[in-house]
């Protein structure tokens, strides 16, 4: 906030997965560059951030509750008149379809309006007193200091904003670093930025992340770490902090959410929810389907469904209507998804659709691999993209050992109809997973429930009102009443 500086420095160009026709014949196109920032230039940033805080007497966390939502509101006017350019960068950037792009716009507008809902209710509850044992306190939330937020590639504007905006409205100032991929999308909101916020109070940083985020954790100045992405970025980036007992962190990671679908599941019903659970955007979400898990007595017939189904599936532009498949934006993603689905056939499992395992440019065709078994990648390693591994189980304790041995606990999806079979599930996975979907895929929303996970999927819970509590501190004003 408060300024835009001109960048004189060296620029980093960014390539679109789409690719145009040129005089040399097809090549990505190149749609825009970005600062590349030194490690010096990064810590400006940081000392701007820092002194905005100024050890919680600053301009911003010395604001009462109501006048930082002033300025949030004023954003989120100014944010709402840059949907058409930030939807468009969304489809360019990350290939995102057009309905999906609106939706992250609007969905992400939505949070922030909900955000500050949950801070007046918060606002309201804390100032009670308690009482207890002859003393009485008011419990006040306080800030903690400088956040540093990052997002990943597949939700660059919705999930840097979910922690961006509770960690802001708590009172803490930003360091925020746009996803590799979505970075240009926040271009359209520079000026916002500047206009709404006191100076130092967000500022952005650009580059590489060694040489960026990196030197911020070295600075021991970061107090809240606020990460959605992989397991390796986040622990090399924590284990930089000098002293990590000072640093609360909030982290959304890797994942491998299974479906178990049961012999008396609703088939098209399961095709269906496994279709979007799967592939939507490619099968880059955190929470998609990354492996279905078929009871050997229905295999055969929900691959014939599901297989007619992904067939369907429409590649094309992110902009075209109708679109299901879409290019990818990470660089050598169609050969690593490849390396996946060669491991698994080469260990005997087949591509048993028709139109899997083609890759073209930044395209990869949907790919359903069966019959995957635990000793191929494709049964633990997150494929991130568009290849669905199914798995075959033929007895109860079988499924629910697949769960409890996997290293990753976000989420899982049940299909079936026996009510007390589906008890015993529950009761088994409650304590491995951070939610159990029935009957349907796994996914975030809505974006006020909690979002959380268990061993290497998380740590902390984000959501609307979480991310409230997790960005402060509680802080307690007691006296004796006897
Ligand atoms: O990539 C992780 C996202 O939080 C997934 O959100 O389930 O709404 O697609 P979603």
């Amino acid at each position: 906030g408060g300024e835009l500086r001109t960048w004189a420095g060296e620029l980093n160009p960014v390539a679109s997965p789409v690719f145009v026709r040129t005089p040399e014949g097809l090549k990505q196109k190149v749609i825009g560059a970005t600062p590349l920032l030194t490690s010096r230039e990064s810590l400006d940033a940081l000392a701007a951030a820092v002194k905005a805080y100024d050890s919680g007497r600053g301009v911003w966390p010395s604001l009462k509750v109501a006048e930082r939502i002033e300025h949030v509101e004023r954003f989120l006017t100014a944010m709402r008149a840059q949907r058409t350019a930030v939807v468009n960068l969304l489809m360019w950037e990350i290939g995102k379809t057009q309905p999906d792009s609106e939706k992250e716009f609007d969905r992400t507008v939505d949070l922030i309006v909900e955000t500050i809902r949950a801070l007046k209710e918060l606002d309201r509850t804390s100032s009670r007193f308690v009482q207890d044992q002859g003393i009485m306190a008011q419990i006040r939330r306080a800030p903690m200091g400088v956040a540093l937020c990052m997002g990943p590639y597949n939700y660059p504007l919705n999930e840097t904003f979910s922690t961006l905006f509770p960690a802001l409205l708590m009172g803490n100032t930003v360091v925020f670093k746009p996803a590799k991929f979505g970075v240009l999308l926040v271009r359209p909101l520079l000026e916002a930025f500047r206009d709404c916020f006191p100076p130092g109070v967000i500022n952005i940083i650009y580059g590489r992340g060694r040489e960026t985020v990196g030197a911020l954790m070295e600075s021991g100045q970061v107090d809240l770490f606020a990460f959605i992405g992989t397991n390796k970025g986040a622990s090399e980036l924590k284990r930089m902090h000098p002293r990590p007992h000072r640093l609360k962190s909030v982290l959304g990671l890797d994942a491998k959410n299974p479906a178990i679908i049961l012999e008396d599941a609703d088939l098209d019903n399961a095709v269906k929810e496994c279709i979007t659970g799967t592939l939507s955007f490619n099968g880059q979400r955190c929470t998609a389907l990354k492996l279905l898990v078929v009871h050997r007595n229905i295999v055969d017939a929900f691959l014939a469904k599901f297989t007619a189904a992904v067939d369907k599936l429409k590649p094309g532009m992110p902009w075209d209507p109708g679109v299901a498949v879409t290019p990818l934006p990470e660089p050598g993603k169609g050969a690593y998804l490849q390396g996946l689905v060669d491991d698994a056939v080469s260990k005997g499992a087949r591509v048993v659709n028709q139109t899997g395992g083609q890759a073209s440019r930044s395209f990869y065709s949907p790919t359903v691999v069966y019959p995957v078994t635990k000793d191929m990648r494709l049964a633990s390693e997150e494929q991130f993209g568009p290849v669905v591994p199914v798995m075959v189980f033929d007895d109860d304790a079988e499924a629910v050992r697949l769960v409890v041995e996997s290293h990753f606990g976000q989420q899982l999806s049940l299909f079936g109809k026996d009510s007390a079979r589906i008890g015993r599930f529950i009761d088994a996975f409650s304590n491995q997973v951070g939610r159990i979907n029935l009957n349907c895929q796994c996914q975030r929303g809505p974006d006020t429930f909690p979002f959380n996970g268990r061993k290497d999927s998380a740590e902390g819970t984000l959501s609307v009102a979480d991310a409230l509590r997790v960005f402060s501190i509680r802080t307690l004003v007691a006296t004796k009443t006897t």
